[in-house]
């Protein structure tokens, strides 16, 4: 269904909306993301590959992980894009093509580890912001709803058990994962720990987010539900006042 075909008649000029979606990593945030960026012809940007993409650019550099002063002055000589793809945003690290080098365990580890840094989150804010100055746009990430994006049309916080999160990202590695189920929950809740605890913007629920717990949905459940949250917003936005 798009939106062209339903009750919802495309957002007007001057009112084009920002999706916020926040949440641990293993939520169905990427999944909930394209879906809604699809469905609605928005532009769907993953703020964690920025990290991810500076993260690999400071283990290359053989930076301590660390050291705030050596990545800031890295950040300062580091250009990062994103383009919009069919599933997975595009991400040019210094105009070359990392996209296909961000997703294993050790660049994840040190994107999160780069993230707890005011400077580095500050820099990256800034980036976030002007990506989706324009609006059309669903951001997922850890701060959309509480920093980058205070002001969404929509902010959707989704949440699920570790044990559960940690499941479905064994399930996505394959016929032949290499590591144990445990190990990925082990290493998700790692993850979750300094997400959660650094000092600052750490992940939370912004005070005006719908709350999403998938625990006992299914992807798809909380895909149509996401996308209800949407449809009433932008019904509410285009109805005459
Ligand atoms: O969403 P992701 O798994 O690609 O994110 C990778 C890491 O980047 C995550 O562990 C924390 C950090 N991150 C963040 O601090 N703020 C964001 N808005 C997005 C990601």
């Amino acid at each position: 269904m798009s939106p062209a075909d339903g009750s919802i008649r495309p957002v007007e000029p001057g009112g084009k909306i920002i999706v916020a979606i926040d949440g641990p990593a293993g939520a169905g945030k990427s999944t909930v993301a394209q879906h809604l960026a699809r469905h609605f012809g928005l532009l769907n940007l993953e703020s964690g590959a920025m990290y991810r993409a500076f993260g690999l650019k400071a283990l290359r550099a053989g930076i301590s992980l660390d050291q705030s002063p050596e990545l800031e002055a890295m950040a300062a000589n580091t250009s990062i894009r994103l383009e919009p793809g069919q599933e997975h945003n595009r991400v040019l690290l210094d105009g070359e093509d990392v996209t296909g080098l961000i997703r294993n365990q050790t660049v994840t580890d040190a994107a999160s580890r780069v993230s707890v840094f005011p400077a580095i989150r500050a820099w990256m804010v800034r980036m976030q912001q002007n990506l989706g100055a324009e609006g059309g746009v669903v951001m997922e990430g850890r701060d959309i709803g509480t920093v980058v994006f205070p002001h969404a049309g929509v902010k959707i916080f989704l949440d699920a058990a570790p044990e559960v999160r940690g499941l479905r990202r064994f399930d996505q590695m394959g016929p032949q994962p290499t590591v144990q189920p445990e190990e990925v929950i082990r290493d998700l809740r790692a993850r979750d720990e300094r997400d959660r605890n650094r000092a600052d913007s750490p992940l939370r629920a912004a005070s005006d987010a719908v709350l999403l717990d998938s625990t006992h949905m299914t992807l798809e459940e909380v895909v149509r539900a996401a996308e209800a949250i949407v449809a009433a917003k932008m019904s509410q936005q285009n109805s005459p006042s």
